[in-house]
C-alpha cells in the first residue's frame, strides 16, 4: 500500500470537508478566497507585469537542453504549469565558483506534489531558493523562472516581494523564524506584510495539527527545533499560497509530527490544488509525493512517478553509480 494514505490519519473537524479552510457550516471564513473554488490560473496581470508566453507554448517549441519528452518539461497543457524554469544556472562566485545549477528546465504542473532528491552538494536548496526567486539565477538571455505565468526574472525586489508575498510559501531548511516575534507573531507574519486577513479556523487548525498550543507565546529561541520547524510549516501554509516551496521540511520532526505534516502537503496539493516542491533525504517523505525529482552534479538526473519507498531506495542507490 502506497504510504501517503498515512495522510487519512490528519485530525479533521467533524462535519468539516477538510483541514483546508471551510468552516463547519461549508463557508470559507476570513480568507482571501470568497470560495473553494481551485486557484485560478488565468494569465494574469501583476503589478502591471504581463505574463510571458512560456506556460502555453506548444511542446514542439520547449526549448533545448532536454527533449520535452524526458517528463522533465510539460508535454500537454491540460494541466497548467503552476512553476517553470527554462536555461536555469546557478554560479556562487568567489576565490573557488561552485556551479551549483547547471542549464536546469524544468516543469511543475498545478497541483502535483513533487519531491527533489540527490546527494548533499547537489544543489536542491539552490533550485529550490532560485525558483522561488529568494534568490537570482545567473544571468541568461534564454533564462526564465515563471510562477503562475509569471517571468519573474529581472524583477526588482519589491516587486518580487510582494509577488512572493501573494503566492509563494518558504519552509527553510534552517526554519528562518525572526528571533524577536512569538510563534503566534512569526506564523501571521506573512500575512500581515501582504495585508491579507487571517483564516482563524485554518490557523487553529494548524496549530492543532502541528501540537503548537502551548508554544504560541514562546520565542523561537524557547523552543526545540522540531518546535521551530512547526512553527515554520505553519507560517508558510497558512496563507493557503498557490506554490509551497519545502527544504527538507521534516528533518527535525519525529515520525508521528513527519506524517502529519506530510499528509498536510499532500491535502494541501490534492485538495486545494496547491503545488508543492519539497526537498529531501528520506524515502518514506518521498513517498508522499506524486513525483520524485533526482539532482547530481546541479543537473537534473532522472525522475520518478508515483514513488513507493522502495522505487526511491532504487533510484537512489543508481544515481550513486
Ligand atoms: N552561499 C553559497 N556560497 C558558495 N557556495 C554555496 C553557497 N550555497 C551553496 N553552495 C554550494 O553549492 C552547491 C549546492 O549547494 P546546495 O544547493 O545547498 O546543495 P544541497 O541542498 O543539495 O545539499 C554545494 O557545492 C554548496 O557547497
Ligand atoms: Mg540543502
Amino acid at each position: 500500500m502506497r504510504q501517503h494514505t498515512r495522510a487519512n490519519g490528519i485530525r479533521r473537524k467533524a462535519g468539516r470537508e477538510s483541514p483546508y479552510g471551510r468552516s463547519e457550516s461549508g463557508e470559507r471564513v476570513g480568507s482571501e478566497r470568497e470560495s473553494a473554488e481551485p486557484i485560478s490560473y488565468e494569465p494574469i496581470s501583476y503589478l502591471g507585469m504581463r505574463p510571458a508566453p512560456f506556460a502555453s507554448l506548444p511542446s514542439a517549441m520547449c526549448p533545448a537542453p532536454l527533449p520535452c519528452h524526458t517528463g522533465y518539461m510539460s508535454t500537454s497543457h491540460t494541466i497548467p504549469i503552476a512553476v517553470s524554469a527554462r536555461n536555469l544556472s546557478k554560479t556562487y562566485a568567489g576565490e573557488s565558483p561552485v556551479q551549483a545549477l547547471r542549464d536546469i528546465s524544468i516543469d511543475f504542473e498545478r497541483g502535483k506534489f513533487t519531491a527533489i532528491m540527490g546527494p548533499s552538494g547537489s544543489g536542491k536548496s539552490t533550485l529550490l531558493h532560485t525558483l522561488a526567486t529568494l534568490d537570482a539565477p545567473d544571468p541568461g538571455e534564454q533564462t526564465s523562472v515563471q510562477v503562475k505565468g509569471v517571468e519573474l526574472t529581472g524583477l526588482k525586489d519589491a516587486a518580487l516581494a510582494e509577488f512572493r508575498a501573494r503566492n509563494i510559501g518558504f519552509i527553510f531548511q534552517a526554519f528562518n523564524l525572526i528571533p524577536t516575534l512569538t510563534a503566534a507573531q512569526n506564523m501571521e507574519l506573512p500575512l500581515g506584510l501582504a495585508k491579507m486577513a487571517v483564516d482563524t479556523i485554518w490557523r487553529d487548525e494548524l496549530v492543532r495539527t502541528l501540537g503548537l498550543e502551548d508554544r504560541l507565546k514562546h520565542l523561537p529561541s524557547q523552543l526545540s527545533g522540531g518546535q521551530q520547524q512547526r512553527v515554520a510549516i505553519a507560517r508558510a501554509l497558512l496563507p493557503r499560497p498557490a506554490v509551497i516551496f519545502a527544504d527538507e521540511p521534516t528533518g527535525a520532526l519525529d515520525s508521528a509530527t513527519s506524517a502529519e505534516v506530510l499528509g498536510l502537503l499532500q491535502q494541501a496539493s490534492r485538495e486545494q490544488g496547491q503545488t508543492i516542491l519539497m526537498v529531501t533525504h528520506d524515502p518514506l517523505a518521498a513517498s508522499y509525493a506524486d513525483r520524485v525529482l533526482l539532482l547530481k552534479d546541479g543537473q537534473l538526473a532522472g525522475g520518478l512517478e508515483a514513488p513507493t519507498q522502495a522505487s526511491v531506495l532504487s533510484a537512489l542507490a543508481r544515481l550513486g553509480d
